[in-house]
């Protein structure tokens, strides 16, 4: 099976480092992948919103599966485009059509899909400029924080949480009239604030059956603490602590089947990853988001968990056969940090030396932005990389990550030292 990847960050590290693994697997690119990828497979410098040069290049190096791993060509169709081309028809295809990438792409769309489908959520009502009144109405109507999210993709910044009403209503203007989000944001949804505890769940379905991955519990915010900006996420572990089986039967039961099985009655077709943000309250799972693909740093907890063939697994998922795949995961814990430029996610400066590689011990690095600049390593990027270890337990599968972090060494490093202690004892 002759495999090519979409992406270049560190989730797609991780995924170029797990097929490859496979006997299955007799070749690997990366469009456009990173220095990290081209250790695992070959890079192709095509944009990956260049779907016609895609196309040509799967055609001509006989590719037999495409596996996406962001969202953003998804939302826009590329699984559609390739599956609409006579010459590509036989080319299996990971990652949902845009019919299905809308549980990302349209949180409204999400948040409809999940009242028909009595999946719980947080109360909503969605609004346009032409409603704004009524949007000022029902945030008046609403106890703080005040939950505000733009309706389409965000680079994971469409959502604010606000405590102050006039702010709130500020944010409203900016979203509706002033394009705040740009046409992300020209319908708002406007959510009840759930206060509990967030984790992360991962399936691959073929659209009618599912199995599950690990789940992992990520960490969004800049600072220690949980404090400071978001991020696209500064390290994460998995297995979850708290995630018992009762609270993994219950997830499967009122939030995985009524998903799939809404996406069957809806007739809509999936065959991917669908990654479910949940946030627990009182031991209830409520759907905070979906997204159609991995997470980016949770794929690097959960990947080397996953003890089964990747690319056996999803060429059954595109083949219609996932329900006989019972994969193996790994009883270890993952534990993974990032280690980031300084001043992400706002400004940063790049094209730093990476030092130190050769002295990390026990652990996997994933590169994210990273770059190979005359056979040397430099930093490219906010997230530069993803250090995971394993062990049988989380403390000492933390220790090891942060030890390898402290370290690989650039100049402005920064990395959180408090991953997962929240949920040690
Ligand atoms: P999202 O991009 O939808 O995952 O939202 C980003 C973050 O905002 C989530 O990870 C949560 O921490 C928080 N969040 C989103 N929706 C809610 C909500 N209804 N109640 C509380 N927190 C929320
Ligand atoms: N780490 C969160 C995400 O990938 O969306």
């Amino acid at each position: 099976m002759r495999i090519l990847l979409l992406g270049s960050g560190g989730r797609e590290h991780a995924i170029a480092w797990k097929l490859v693994q496979s006997q299955k697997c007799t070749g690997l690119f990366i469009a456009p992948g990173n220095a990290g990828t081209a250790l695992c497979g070959k890079n192709v410098p095509i944009d990956i919103s260049a779907w016609d040069a895609l196309a040509d290049f799967v055609i001509r190096e006989s590719v037999d599966m495409v596996v996406a791993g962001p969202e953003e060509p998804l939302v826009r169709g590329v699984a559609d485009y390739f599956a609409g081309q006579e010459a590509l028809k036989h080319v299996l295809f990971v990652g949902p059509g845009a019919a299905g990438a809308k549980l990302e792409g349209s949180k409204d769309f999400a948040k409809a899909f999940m009242a028909r489908n009595e999946i719980p959520t947080a109360a909503y009502r969605s609004f346009t400029r032409e409603t704004f009144d009524e949007a000022v109405a029902f945030l008046k109507s609403l106890t703080p924080p005040y939950v505000i999210k733009a309706d389409g993709l965000a680079a994971g910044k469409g959502v604010i949480i606000i405590e102050s009403l006039t702010e709130a209503i500020e944010v409203l203007k900016e979203m509706l009239y002033d394009k705040k989000f740009g046409d992300a944001s020209n319908t708002v949804v406007i959510e009840e604030f759930l206060e509990g505890v967030e984790m992360s769940v991962f399936v691959l379905t073929d659209g009618k059956g599912y199995c599950m991955l690990p789940a992992a519990k990520d960490y969004k915010r800049i600072g220690e603490g949980d404090t400071g900006a978001n991020t696209g996420g500064m390290g994460a572990v998995s297995p979850v602590p708290f995630a018992s089986s009762e609270l993994m039967a219950r997830i499967e039961k009122q939030v995985i089947v009524p998903t799939i099985e809404g996406l069957i009655n809806e007739n809509i077709p999936y065959c991917g990853f669908i990654f479910f943000g949940l946030m627990i309250v009182d031991g209830q799972p409520y759907v905070i988001e979906y997204n159609v693909r991995l997470g980016d740093p949770e794929a690097e907890a959960i990947i080397p968990r996953i003890d089964s063939d990747l690319t056996a697994m999803l060429e059954a998922a595109c083949k219609g056969q996932i329900s006989d795949c019972m994969p193996q995961i790994s009883s270890r814990h993952a534990a993974t940090v990032i280690l980031a430029s300084g001043g992400y996610p706002n400004a940063f400066d790049k094209g730093f030396a990476i030092k130190n590689l050769e002295q990390v011990k026990d652990s996997l690095v994933f590169y994210a932005g990273v770059e190979e600049k005359d056979n040397h390593l430099c930093t490219s990027g906010g997230r530069v990389m993803a250090i995971t270890s394993l062990a049988e337990n989380l403390e000492d599968a933390l220790t090891l990550s942060l030890n390898n972090a402290r370290q690989i060494d650039f100049k402005g490093k920064y990395f959180r030292r408090d991953i997962g202690k929240d949920l040690l004892h």
